[in-house]
């Protein structure tokens, strides 16, 4: 089973990171490998609406994503990790899912959907703010609704989310009373292939 994760917090050992390895932990104990996307540290530049992957459903621009929408068309199970910017999912994150237009043609103008595997394609989407409340929701549901039309366009019909708010600080994920423990759990489950149902 071929399970890939993208983070998209720019800081290093930040919230979202210690989430996504305490995932991945739950997916190496399992036996399986994760195979990371750094995202802040790749070369991906914004799509341009150039009209280019209309008949082809192939990006016409050559760089870090070439690797990226391979790993994606692929994937068994694919991992979102982002911090909540400006109630949104971080750019680094944004920038990535903008690119996947070239799949979105794929499935809608070709009519060629990514068909899944043997284990059937699942997601996972982890999501970390700093705000409470009602602001702090909202950018929850925001990141969520862009997740959600890009799990959708890579044909992904599965994910559950884990999202976590007023957490803010460096490091304050590990004072969270559930966070870890449920990122791993997640973790595990991700990693079975016939018991995905359990997670939600
Ligand atoms: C540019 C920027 C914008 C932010 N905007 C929001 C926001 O709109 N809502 C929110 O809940 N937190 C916001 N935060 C706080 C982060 O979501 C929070 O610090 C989070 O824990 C960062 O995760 P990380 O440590 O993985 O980077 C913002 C932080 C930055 C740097």
């Amino acid at each position: 089973m071929k399970i890939i994760a993208f983070l998209g917090s720019p800081r290093k050992d930040g919230n979202t990171e210690l989430l996504l390895k305490e995932t991945s932990r739950g997916i190496e104990e399992s036996g399986l490998n994760v195979h990371p996307f750094d995202l802040n540290l790749l070369n991906i530049s914004p799509c341009q609406n150039c009209g280019g992957c209309d008949d082809t459903g192939i990006c016409v621009i050559e760089d870090d994503m070439v690797q990226i929408h391979d790993a994606i068309r692929t994937a068994d199970r694919i991992i979102l990790a982002s911090p909540i910017f400006f109630s949104a999912l971080s750019a680094q994150v944004k920038l990535m899912i903008d690119r996947c237009q070239c799949i979105w043609c794929e499935k809608y103008l070709l009519k060629k959907p990514i068909p899944a595997g043997p284990y059937g394609r699942k997601g996972l989407l982890l999501l970390v703010g700093g705000q409470k409340k009602e602001s702090g929701l909202q950018g929850i549901q925001c990141a969520e609704t862009s997740a959600k039309a890009f799990f959708r366009t890579i044909s992904v019909p599965e994910y559950k989310t884990l999202s976590y708010m007023g957490v803010d600080a460096k490091g304050a994920i590990l004072k969270h009373p559930t966070a870890l423990k449920e990122a791993y759990e997640a973790g595990k489950k991700l990693a079975t292939p016939y018991n995905y149902k359990a997670l939600s």
